[in-house]
This record gives C-alpha cells, sequence and structure tokens, in this order.
C-alpha cells in the first residue's frame, strides 16, 4: 500500500488520544532501530523522546527478540492463578533493583491500572478513603489514576473518584507561594502539605501519591528535603507514601529509580513504561514488607486477566538483563550530563527558553515570553497560544521526533542514545527555537 493509502485507511477507522479526530495526521511509521525510527516513505527519525518515554532500551534489540520469540514457543499466556519460570524470576530481579523493601511485586498491563490497584491496597490496609496527589501530575487515564491527575487530562472525567485530593507540590520556577529560591518553594510546599493535613484530618489519609520526579507536567525536580518530609509525614500519620515511578523508572533518571535521587524508600512503588521498553505491555504495584504482611493475611482484592503475562514478563526478564549488560543506567547519568550542557548552551542563546531541567536523560526546556517576569508563552493548556504543533513540525521536517505541549519541550531519547544522535538532536531543536524567539 502506498502511505497515502495507508493514511486514508487509518483515518477511516482508527480512534487516536486526546485530540479531535480531525485534527489527526499522523507520519506511518514502518520500522524502528536503535534510536531511530523510519516512515513508510523511507524518512528516518531520531526517536528523541523514545516513543512515550517508554522504550527506554531502544528499538530492535537482538536479545529482548530472541527472549521473547524462546518464550513464545512456549506459552505466550496462562491464567493467573499459575505460576510461571518468567514470573517468579522476574519477581526477584524487579526486588533487586528497587530500593528497600520494596520486594513484592503485583503485575497490571501499564501504569494507570497499577496506580488503581495501589488506590485499592492503600484503602485496604489503611481503612482510610482518602488519596492525596499534586496539582501538575499525570498517573493515567482509568477512573482513579485520571482523579489523582493534577492537570486538564483529569477534566473530561470530573467528578472522578471520591476522595481524590489535591496539593502544590514544589515548582520552583513559578512558585505557587512566590518563593525566589528553589529552597523556599520546596520548604513552603512542604509547610502546606503539612497545614492541609492537619486541617483535612490525618486519619482520613490514606497515601499520598507523587511523581518522583514530575513527568509530562515539565520535569518538576524536588528536592531532598522535600521529599525526605513527605516520608517523615507519612510516617507520622500512618499515611502510605506511594511513587509513581512509570515514567521515571528504569533509568530514565539515570538511577533505577528516580526516588533514588532522594534517599526514600516508599511503601508502595509503581511503575511500568520502561520495564519492557514497550516490547509488549507491562506494569507493575510493588509493596514493602509492612504491605506483604497485611496482604499475607487479608485477601487483595483485585485481578486483570493479563497479570502477569508469560510473553510479558520473559520480556521484562530480558530487558533488565540488558541494562545491566549494557550498563545503562550509568550510561542515563553520563549522556544527561553531556546533554545537559548542550541544553544551558541553547538557553544562553535563545531568549524564549525560561528554564532548562534534566536528571539523567529526562529533560525539559520551559518556554516563556519574558526572562524577567517568566510569563508563559503558550500558557498553560495553551491559554496564550498553540506554539508546540509549528515546533513539532519543523522538527519532524527536520527527521527528530521530540514530544512538545503547552511551553514545553520534551527530550527522553533512548539510553543507547549515540552521542552523534544527542547532536543531531539538539541542532534541531536550536533551529526550530528561532520560531519561538520570534513570537517574543
Ligand atoms: C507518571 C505516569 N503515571 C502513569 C502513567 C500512565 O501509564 P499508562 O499509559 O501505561 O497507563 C503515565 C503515562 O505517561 C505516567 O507518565
Amino acid at each position: 500500500m502506498t502511505t497515502e493509502e495507508l493514511k486514508k485507511l487509518d483515518r477511516s477507522h482508527t480512534i487516536y488520544s486526546w485530540k479531535a479526530q480531525k485534527d489527526v495526521n499522523p507520519i506511518i511509521l514502518d520500522h524502528a532501530d536503535g534510536s531511530m525510527i523510519y516512515d513508510t516513505d523511507g524518512k528516518e527519525y531520531v526517536d528523541f523522546c523514545s516513543g512515550l518515554l517508554n522504550v527506554n532500551l531502544g528499538h530492535n534489540n537482538a536479545h529482548v527478540k530472541e527472549a521473547m520469540k524462546a518464550q513464545m514457543d512456549k506459552a505466550c499466556y496462562v491464567g493467573t492463578m499459575f505460576g510461571t519460570e518468567p514470573k517468579a524470576k522476574l519477581g526477584q530481579m524487579i526486588s533487586e533493583v528497587t530500593p528497600g523493601d520494596l520486594d513484592y511485586v503485583f503485575y497490571t498491563n501499564g501504569g494507570a491500572e497499577a496506580i488503581e490497584n495501589a488506590i485499592k491496597a492503600a484503602r485496604a490496609f489503611t481503612g482510610r478513603h482518602k488519596v492525596y496527589s499534586c496539582w501538575r501530575s499525570y498517573h493515567g487515564a482509568t477512573a482513579g489514576a485520571i482523579s489523582l491527575t493534577g492537570d486538564p487530562r483529569r477534566w473530561a472525567a470530573e467528578p472522578g473518584i471520591p476522595g481524590a485530593v489535591k496539593f502544590f507540590g514544589p515548582y520552583p520556577y513559578r512558585c505557587p507561594f512566590g518563593s525566589t529560591t528553589e529552597e523556599e518553594a520546596n520548604t513552603r510546599a512542604l509547610e502546606m502539605l503539612k497545614t492541609q493535613i492537619m486541617l483535612d484530618g490525618p486519619h482520613t489519609i490514606a497515601a499520598i501519591f507523587m511523581e518522583p520526579i514530575v513527568g509530562t507536567n515539565g520535569i518538576i525536580i524536588p528536592s531532598k528535603s522535600f521529599m525526605q518530609g513527605v516520608r517523615e509525614l507519612c510516617d507520622t500519620y500512618g499515611i502510605l507514601m506511594v511513587i509513581d515511578e512509570t515514567m521515571g523508572g528504569w533509568g530514565r533518571s539515570g538511577k533505577w529509580f528516580a526516588i533514588e535521587h532522594f534517599d526514600v524508600v516508599p511503601d508502595i512503588m509503581t511503575t511500568a513504561k520502561g520495564i519492557t521498553s514497550g516490547y509488549v505491555q507491562l506494569g507493575a504495584m510493588i509493596w514493602n514488607k509492612k504491605l506483604w504482611d497485611h496482604f499475607w493475611n487479608h485477601p487483595f482484592i483485585g485481578g486483570l486477566t493479563y497479570g502477569g503475562h508469560a510473553l510479558a514478563c520473559a520480556t521484562a526478564i530480558a530487558n533488565i538483563e540488558e541494562y545491566k549488560r549494557l550498563n545503562l543506567i550509568d550510561e542515563s547519568a553520563r549522556k544527561g550530563l553531556y546533554l545537559e550542557k548542550k541544553l544551558l548552551e541553547l538557553k544562553d542563546k535563545h531568549p524564549s527558553i525560561g528554564d532548562v531541567r534534566i536528571k539523567g536523560l529526562w529533560a525539559c526546556i520551559e518556554l516563556t515570553s519574558n526572562r524577567e517576569t517568566k510569563a508563559e508563552l503558550a500558557g498553560f493548556a495553551d491559554r496564550n497560544r498553540n506554539v508546540s504543533a509549528e515546533l513539532t513540525k519543523r522538527m519532524y521536517a527536520e527527521g527528530v521526533y521530540c514530544f512538545c505541549k503547552w511551553d514545553f519541550i520534551f527530550m527522553a531519547p533512548p539510553l543507547i542514545i549515540t552521542e552523534a544522535e544527542l547532536d543531531r538532536s539538539v541542532a534541531t531543536i536550536d533551529k526550530a527555537l528561532e520560531y519561538t524567539d520570534s513570537l517574543i
């Protein structure tokens, strides 16, 4: 089929996410290899956001494909009541790389389902109903996860599940509490949270859900003292700390899990994406010993037909083996420093860059129309104008895929990316920023 025929077929039947269908005009991809994706006309693009920030290992990895084929020859799927070798082994491998006593794994199909089950587990464990989460957060598109989400993707799902309560996490670039330093922004956010919990009734709160580093709301990095303060609050009031590592896990931030930057161990961790790098879908909710002991004696009322899918577990095992063999967690940290240097050079050059935030190979440029006042350019939910469509178009033209949204340009390439591919992508962003500079 020609590309035009494929496009026509695609747009005749396929429903795409988040947009009016008339606004969808996808590039039709044909294949992918390493850090590159190729369309049906043979044009290549650097996959500078690793699909949806999930293909951490890169595309077309031979070891993963071999492991998948071998498992397919044995069994793709068996009922969740049965054990399998991949499920048993993967649990052990996850427990070895997750911090502290996060050693007990419940498998889901993705990040949102892991959050749904964490809500259930936290409520059952504590006997309380409120679940806290941040403004400027994303936790997934299912009922509970979207209720916890603190961005416009939640609006269409409102009123959402009962008991979902929001608080302001730290956002030093534009602190809602008028802080002028990063430290102050973190201290004030923690003080506000303490006050909110006191007013709301700590005995009514089951869990605080947080991304360790905020992902699609702009790579916002809290301080160690903020995260440790949240841990302390949870300990004081018997509230569970749930950290959502769907995006931050599996080397994305230069550590196995982003929470490791803060020397904090949550009670529950949720994850997905890089666990299989998207070769097939898998998510997980991981408990500490306290939860394991509780549910040893009490049923956990939750289950999914595809929980612990044999093919997905075998795929995850092969991913973890490759992360280790290729030293990709350290590589992410090392290449992240290289990318940071390049991005700071861009900041010197482009007045429309307000802020650069990065940990490992997980980065964001936040645009502004005025560096002094930090005024928004596109604005929250594009309330001033849309700049991301034009930015994306310009980057596609140069052969780079980069996820742009509102005032954010995200960069999260596969951890195997080469310096040459990084340079090429940054050069493309450099050129595209001439457009945003021209708007101010
Ligand atoms: C932090 C976070 N949590 C949850 C999700 C939802 O994951 P999924 O789309 O696999 O359900 C995402 C997806 O981007 C995410 O970034």
